[in-house]
């Protein structure tokens, strides 16, 4: 039965915790399959708007059971902090799995997070300082801690020294910091170890078996196509896979077994932290949408970088992630602009571009080129169907569907639930 996958199209916050929530009352599991605590995914439930960072925003949706898989990087303190202050609001978590071969985000991970960044300077990437590019890397480098670990005092130490050996040389060698520690980061991860028990589980196997007994699961991607470790615009990137390939390693499940796999656009582009970005505006049309979009960090709060439409980026993203679907989010920050303009290609040192170059050289060069499309000035907010939405509206959706390669099966005219046009059903 069917498994799918919700994911960014662009640079993250494309409003995947609002379309995943949507969806969510017709699911039985949720799961995040990369990533941590970098993700803010905003939910509004009537009245309630909650911000999530690492939980799946299918906890909100009382029949859905809630996983973190694999693949994601779990920091203790926020999973406990997250679940408590839920819970003080009357959410049920109870139903939460995690499993017991993510990798954890240790104390030193933000730590080397955050010096390392001071330490690049001007040429810094602009993290979300959580330590998760830290934490990937000792994935990679098979010095992890892993959530099972938590359950082992000796193997636990003996993975703290091995981390910890050569960080504190780097620590107070390279960057002058106090070294850290083993006894006392093994002692602050025991005190997390039997909260977290409850929770903990060979998350793989419940998931395959949910499959077999015709169950739906719904993947819940954190960043965008555009951040992915292989796949997005390197080195400014996140340090893990939000492409749809992702879904498969960081849950254990197979590629055959995804039918539906659909990409989150916002119907303009923005981008927090540092790195390319075409249509990127620096006058009053950025500063409009960001304040007409509240575009501003769930996470960080810094304010997020804005642009027009980028149609090449779309056609990258339907490639990368094989998407069948597209979500277009925001239509209603467009309204009241006379003409939009839409990014069709790219000029790169006079040459005419169709297709995301993938030299990083070229992509730095990239010079937007637009088609001007004409606007509305209705409100859509409370539009149902696509036939609610005024002409030129409707022709905007239809222009940026023809563009970008894959249907587009739902409009977000709104943060809530319900401010939702569906036009295909994903189920
Ligand atoms: P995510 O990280 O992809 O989940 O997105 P964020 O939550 O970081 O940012 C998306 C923001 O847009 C949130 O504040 C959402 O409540 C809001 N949002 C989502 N869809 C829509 C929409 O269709 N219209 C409007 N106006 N806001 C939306
Ligand atoms: P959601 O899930 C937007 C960006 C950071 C930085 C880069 C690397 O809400 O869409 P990291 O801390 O991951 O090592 O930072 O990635 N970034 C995001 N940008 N939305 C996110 O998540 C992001 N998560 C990380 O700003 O540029
Ligand atoms: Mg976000």
């Amino acid at each position: 039965m069917p498994a799918l996958v919700l994911l960014g199209a662009q640079w993250g916050d494309e409003g995947k915790g609002k379309a995943t929530d949507l969806l969510g009352g017709s699911v039985d599991y949720v799961v995040r399959y990369q990533g941590g605590n970098n993700a803010g995914h905003t939910v509004v439930v009537g009245d309630q708007k909650y911000a999530l960072h690492l939980l799946p925003s299918g906890i909100l949706s009382p029949g859905c059971t809630p996983v973190i898989g694999n693949g994601v990087v779990v920091d203790p303190s926020v999973l406990l902090s997250e679940l408590s202050g839920l819970n003080e609001r009357g959410v049920d978590t109870s139903k939460l799995l995690v499993s017991g071969n993510a990798h954890i985000i240790t104390p030193y991970n933000v730590t080397v997070d955050k010096v390392t960044e001071r330490f690049l300077g001007k040429r810094k990437i602009g993290t979300t300082g959580r330590g998760i590019g830290p934490t990937y890397a000792d994935k990679i480098n098979r010095v992890g801690i892993r959530v099972q670990d938590l359950y082992d005092e000796s193997i636990l130490t003996q993975k703290v020294e091995a981390a910890l050996d050569v960080k504190n040389q780097m620590l107070t060698k390279l960057y002058n910091r106090r070294a850290i520690a083993v006894g006392q980061v093994v002692e602050e991860l025991l005190g997390y170890a039997e909260q977290i028990r409850p929770y903990v589980a060979d998350t793989v196997l419940v998931l395959n078996q949910a499959l077999d007994d015709d169950k739906v699961v719904l993947f819940e991607g954190g960043q965008g196509t555009l951040l992915d470790i292989d796949h997005g615009t390197y080195p400014f990137v996140t340090s893990s896979n939000p492409t749809a390939g992702g879904a498969c390693t960081g849950a254990g499940v197979g590629p055959t077994r995804i039918s539906r796999v659909i990409g989150i656009l916002k119907a303009y582009t923005t981008r927090v932290g540092a790195g390319p970005f075409p249509t990127e505006l620096f006058d009053d049309d950025g500063e409009a949408l960001r304040r007409i979009g509240g575009e501003r960090g769930v996470t960080t709060g810094r304010d997020r970088r804005c642009g027009w439409f980028d149609a090449v980026i779309a056609r990258y993203a339907t490639r990368v992630n094989g998407l069948t679907d597209f979500f277009l989010t925001k239509l209603d920050v467009l309204t009241g602009w006379e003409q939009i303009p839409v990014c069709v290609a790219y000029e790169i040192d006079g040459r005419r571009v169709e297709e995301l170059p993938y030299s990083q050289t070229d992509f730095h060069h990239a010079k937007p080129v637009y088609e001007m499309l004409p606007g509305w000035s209705e409100d859509i907010s409370k539009a149902k169907s696509f036939s609610d939405l005024p002409k030129n509206a409707q022709a905007y959706v239809k222009a940026l569907e023809e563009m970008s390669g894959a249907p587009i099966s739902a409009i977000g005219v709104g943060p809530g639930r319900d401010e939702t046009i569906e036009i295909n059903s994903f189920l």
